[in-house]
């Protein structure tokens, strides 16, 4: 039903005839002529439609935006007068011979030319689809697929499905449960990721295998979080974590430059503790210069309880933040916002110093906190952050995380705010991520997942239990970040059964539990296991990065909202009785 796409008409095909299907994307009636902007997939070209050709026309002129046609003309060049820059297709025309309408549109419930609700774009979303801006991110995330299978492809690596019925995959979040009609009162779990399986494919000596795959995950959502997302599985046998390192960087360094024409250079390895000290986060946005400068050790004795508690605490932190020039740009009123913006992370308050005249010592400055502070001690503040005069100050004190999310946030909303943050691209690898952290009631968690490699198994193995300092043990781990978006994650795994043991134990998951979650990895390990180890990319993330979009709901074709529905299928939906009769399910509605 076509020739040629819109978008691809160019002055090569002067003079042809073709055959165009697609939508009205505008219409308009000037001196007599109809011209009508046609779009499909690939673009938007003008079509002319002439009175003399009255049976023509008179259908051009029933034409409403969105009706679905198809015209049959010849290309033509535009007057040099008429070529429209603007577009793609500017320098040529098409002079229709025949037109027919293929289908009716009602009026879209959607406004392309207005920003529409999300809701309203995603109840819609076959129309949402049709704004070009859409389906170009669309098209880039099938060339990013396509180049991601060709790249694994060429290195070696096996495209392998795995189940998405299955079991329980720890990766932190909720599970989402499917019930069992053969198995009544049994569920099984969609995969948060594939990783149990792709371990086993190492066993099964498969030694490389990527997958680009769903994954599900029950957790509460935000712009980059979405509770079926797609990763780039990849896991390896025999290869150490800097040859994963190596083939993965290899890979998107790759990417960027072929479908972007960036050069992301050599990334830079940053180890876990390095990041939090400088940035409070495990994915630092490089492309804003600023870092935390701790000064705890300078408050101990101060009277201000805000700082010297914190400063005495060994799960204290306190930090300054120097915000470069900012004296004069940001107000009281500023800070006064900045202050509630850090309390959202749980900070109480928002400490500061403007450096009026860093020739003056500590007469030269104005802060809420200087009669807390000796005139010393505001001069080792200031030496220790290198202030200048037209600097301000930020001071963060709480608990060491409360300092790190909170102080993290500000700091990126200081470099958006001030345009501290510079345009382009920023990659590092961050490494060696602790093994283990504490939760509140003192128990661990695996800070990845529990088959992640110590960073030095042997000695793991070797130390006593009870001689290991858990909070300090270092992992076998590492994840890509990019401009502050943790790209991708993964590990050297545990390969015996001795250290995946010690590690179940250290969590206080019992040889039961263990075995009736893992057994069968533990089994597994039996055999032969070949050392391996693997990684993940979000896809959806990279997409988001790649094509500017601020979500990445914007670059998956049917996402949920912010609360895990599907306005357009209206799922989830109440299942009827008869389904949940043969799954042996009662519902339980709260009175
Ligand atoms: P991890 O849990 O770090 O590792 O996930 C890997 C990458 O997947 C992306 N991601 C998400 N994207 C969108 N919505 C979500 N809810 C979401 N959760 C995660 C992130 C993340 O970096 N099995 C391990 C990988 C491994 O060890 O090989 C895993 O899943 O970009
Ligand atoms: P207050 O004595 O509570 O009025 O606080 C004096 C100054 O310290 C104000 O500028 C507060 O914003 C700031 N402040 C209070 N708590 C903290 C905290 N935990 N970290 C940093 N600054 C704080």
């Amino acid at each position: 039903m076509r020739s040629h796409y819109c978008g691809k008409l160019t002055t090569q095909e002067v003079g042809q005839q073709v055959t165009l299907s697609g939508w009205v994307n505008r219409r308009r009636d000037l001196g007599g002529l109809i011209f009508i902007d046609l779009r499909d997939r690939d673009g938007i070209v003008q079509v002319v439609c002439d009175p003399d050709l009255k049976a023509l026309f008179d259908v051009a002129y029933t034409l409403r935006n969105e009706f679905c046609i198809q015209i049959k003309g010849e290309v033509r060049a535009r007057p040099d007068t008429q070529v429209n820059k603007d577009m793609a297709t500017g320098a040529v025309e098409v002079y229709a011979s025949e037109l027919t309408i293929l289908n009716k549109s009602a009026p879209l419930p959607l406004d392309f030319n207005h920003e529409n609700s999300e809701e309203q774009r995603l109840k819609y979303r076959y129309l949402d689809l049709r704004r070009p801006l859409m389906s170009e991110r669309l098209k880039f995330r099938a060339k990013v697929t396509s180049f991601v299978r060709n790249f694994m492809d060429s290195q070696g690596f096996l495209d392998v499905e795995t189940p998405i019925l299955t079991k329980a995959t720890p990766e932190g979040a909720r599970d989402y449960l499917v019930p069992s009609r053969t198995h009544k009162g049994q569920f099984f779990a969609l995969p948060q990721s594939p990783q149990l399986f792709k371990q086993l494919l190492m066993m099964s000596g498969l030694d490389r295998y990527y997958q680009i795959v769903k994954c599900f995950r029950d957790e509460d959502l935000r712009a980059d979080r979405q509770p079926e997302f797609t990763q780039i599985d990849i896991e390896t046998s025999f290869m150490t974590s800097e040859q994963v390192m190596a083939v993965t960087e290899q890979m998107v360094h790759q990417m960027f430059n072929e479908l972007l024409g960036v050069d992301l250079g050599t990334f830079p390895q940053m180890p876990y503790w390095e990041a939090m000290r400088l940035y409070g986060s495990d994915k630092p946005d490089l492309r804003n210069p600023m870092q935390f400068v701790d000064v705890a050790d300078l408050l101990k004795d101060v009277e201000f309880k805000v700082f010297s508690g914190p400063a005495n605490d060994p799960k204290g932190r306190v930090v300054a933040l120097k915000v470069p020039g900012a004296a004069e740009k940001v107000s009281r009123k500023d800070i006064d916002n900045y202050t509630s913006f850090v309390g959202i992370y749980g900070a109480k308050g928002l400490a500061w110093l403007k450096v009026n005249d860093i020739s003056a010592g500590a007469d030269g400055i104005q802060s809420p906190v200087a009669k807390f502070l000796t005139p010393a001690i505001i001069v080792d503040i200031l030496q220790r952050t290198s202030a200048q005069t037209g600097d301000l100050i930020f001071f963060g004190a709480d608990s060491y995380k409360v300092v790190c999310e909170a102080m993290g946030a500000l700091r990126l909303k200081l470099g958006d705010d001030l345009k501290i943050t510079q345009p382009g691209w920023k990659p590092l690898w961050v490494v060696d991520f602790p093994m283990f952290e504490e939760n509140d009631d003192g128990s661990y968690s695996a800070v990845h997942h529990p088959f992640t490699s110590p960073l030095e198994p042997q000695a793991f193995l070797e130390t006593p239990n009870t001689d290991l300092k858990l909070g300090a043990l270092l992992s076998n781990a590492y994840d890509m970040v990019l401009n502050g978006t943790e790209l991708g994650g993964g590990s050297v795994r545990i390969h015996t059964a001795e250290v995946q043991a010690k590690v179940f134990t250290l969590l206080g998951i019992s040889d039961e539990e263990a075995n009736e979650k893992f057994g069968f990895l533990l089994e597994a390990l039996k055999y032969g296991a070949p050392p391996h180890a693997g990684l993940a990319f979000g896809l959806d993330r990279l997409v988001m990065l790649m094509t500017g979009a601020t979500s990445i709901r914007d670059v998956m074709a049917f996402p949920k909202t912010a609360t895990a529905a599907c306005p357009l299928t209206d799922a989830p939906g109440a299942a009827n009785p008869q389904q949940l009769a043969e799954l042996g399910i009662q519902v339980i509605t709260k009175a």
